[in-house]
């Protein structure tokens, strides 16, 4: 018997955007492998959990040795072809045994409640990412979204912006703790961004 990773993407948080494909997934799992944040929200009564924690390999050990024995379901935020665990999985696991479940990305919930199209963003994550010069180059009308981080927050990804010409009043958008009780959504211009501090994980997006 060949057991199978399913990559669930629950989306931004709150069950509200659970897609119920995802949510058959998660019920049905007898080892559940998801963030501290979200097995509390998410896991059913009766099954094995493992916290993803800072020990990547840890948890991919967990992972391994379970597999002899069990299905194992792997939640991610938003959706699992961006930005996830999915590709730390894919890299050690036969494809074939990966199964994809798609979720809301943050991405696509902030764009949402802005009410903007996205088709014609730049999309950029900064975990662990050095941004080049030419990715913040301003362009009139450019429109950019990053993920931001405690790394590359807000505040100093706009100092970055406006040491590469982008104009003072330019409009950024900052969405944090998207569908969350605790969502906030400012909008502010890049001066006053550059000297924020705060809403470190969130959704950042900037039209030139
Ligand atoms: C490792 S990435 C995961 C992205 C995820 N796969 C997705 O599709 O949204 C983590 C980053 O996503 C963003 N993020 C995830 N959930 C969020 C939420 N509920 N509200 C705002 N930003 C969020 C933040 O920028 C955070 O630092």
């Amino acid at each position: 018997m060949v057991y199978k990773i399913t990559v669930v993407g629950i989306g931004p948080g709150s069950p509200d955007y659970l897609t119920p494909v995802a949510k058959r997934a998660i019920d049905g799992a007898r080892v559940l492998v998801g963030s501290a944040r979200a097995l509390p929200v998410f896991k059913p009564a009766e099954c094995e959990t493992k916290i993803i924690d800072k020990d990547l390999a840890g948890v991919i050990t967990f992972i391994s040795s379970k597999l002899a024995e069990s299905d194992v379901v792997v939640m991610v935020s938003g959706d699992p072809g961006f930005y996830s665990l999915l590709a730390a999985l894919k890299e050690q696991f036969p494809s074939d045994i990966i199964k994809v479940i798609p979720g809301i990305s943050s991405m696509q919930l902030a764009f949402a409640r802005l009410g903007f199209n996205w088709q014609d963003a730049e999309i950029f994550s900064l975990h662990g990412r050095d941004p080049g010069e030419t990715d913040l180059a301003y362009r009139p009308q450019r429109k950019i979204a990053f993920l931001t981080d405690g790394q590359y927050y807000p505040g100093r990804i706009a100092q970055r912006l406006q040491a590469n010409g982008w104009p003072k009043t330019t409009d950024i958008w900052l969405c944090s703790d998207l569908s969350y009780e605790n969502e906030q959504i400012l909008q502010l211009n890049l001066s006053e961004a550059a000297g924020l501090s705060g809403f470190e994980y969130c959704v950042m997006v900037v039209v030139g």
